[in-house]
């Protein structure tokens, strides 16, 4: 079972920031997870919420900044809110990357232009660093996204990110052509992962740091968890 460090290791660095990205790395973390907003200056920004207020000294949401603006606030610990480029260039192929995107959008022009920069990005990372295509996994809870990200990246990756979870949702998430589905801790059961797994979806589980959670997501033969504390988590891990 691998550990994505959950926004980097958010729970004793700032999430979301460089500082979290490598201490991720130096806490042995398969890989790191981040948010990403797509700014309509053309650039992703690595931030969860879309207002500023929870985990930056900005106000209102991010879209009302500019890049330039929103490049000088604090997002805690002296640390800045990265671009996805900055925060790919930090990690530079030392462990893999969950970039989740957080748009809501579905119009055609607005899913183009997300999943157009996305490649872009991407292949910029994986030509200047030292990155391949599968290094990477783009997950998302707009399932409107997904399928518009796998046209425009046919070898990208793709995760359905579901919170609440009737059963019928991993066929479903077939039509979107990812291999792996993201779900919350609260709706893991063994039949999900089950039918995941013999539909060839991996599963990744959100948001596990307790110890029982632990136990229980290798239990039940569960691919990934996102953890804060990507540390303790492998230590209790390898006890079990
Ligand atoms: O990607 C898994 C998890 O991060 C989704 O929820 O709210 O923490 O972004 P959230
Ligand atoms: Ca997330």
């Amino acid at each position: 079972m691998e550990i994505f460090a959950h926004r980097g290791a958010s729970a004793a660095f700032s999430e979301n920031t460089l500082l979290a990205f490598e201490q991720a790395i130096i806490q042995g973390a398969d890989g790191i997870e981040l948010d990403v907003q797509y700014h309509p200056d053309g650039d992703f920004i690595v931030l969860h919420d879309s207002h500023l207020d929870m985990t930056t000294n900005g106000r209102g949401r991010y879209d009302e900044l500019g890049l330039s603006e929103l490049a000088r606030l604090d997002a805690g610990s002296q640390q800045k809110i990265p671009t996805l480029a900055q925060a790919l260039a930090q990690i530079n192929g030392r462990c893999a990357v969950n970039i989740e995107l957080k748009d809501a959008a579905v119009e055609p022009g607005r899913l183009a232009a997300i999943s157009g920069l996305l490649r872009q990005q991407l292949e910029l990372a994986i030509t200047k660093g030292n990155y391949s295509w599968s290094h990477f996994i783009v997950s998302s809870f707009n399932h409107h996204l997904l399928p518009a990200v796998k046209l425009k990246c046919p070898k990208l990756n793709t995760a359905a990110l579901i919170a609440s979870c009737p059963l019928s949702y991993c066929e479903f998430t077939r039509a979107l052509a990812v291999c792996q589905v993201n779900v919350s801790i609260d709706c893991l059961n063994a039949a999900l992962v089950a039918n995941a797994h013999s539909l060839g979806l991996a599963v990744g589980v959100y948001t596990v740091d307790r110890q029982q959670d632990i136990r229980r997501c290798y239990a039940l033969g569960v691919d990934v968890i996102f953890s804060n504390a990507p540390d303790k988590s492998r230590d209790y891990l390898k006890t079990i």
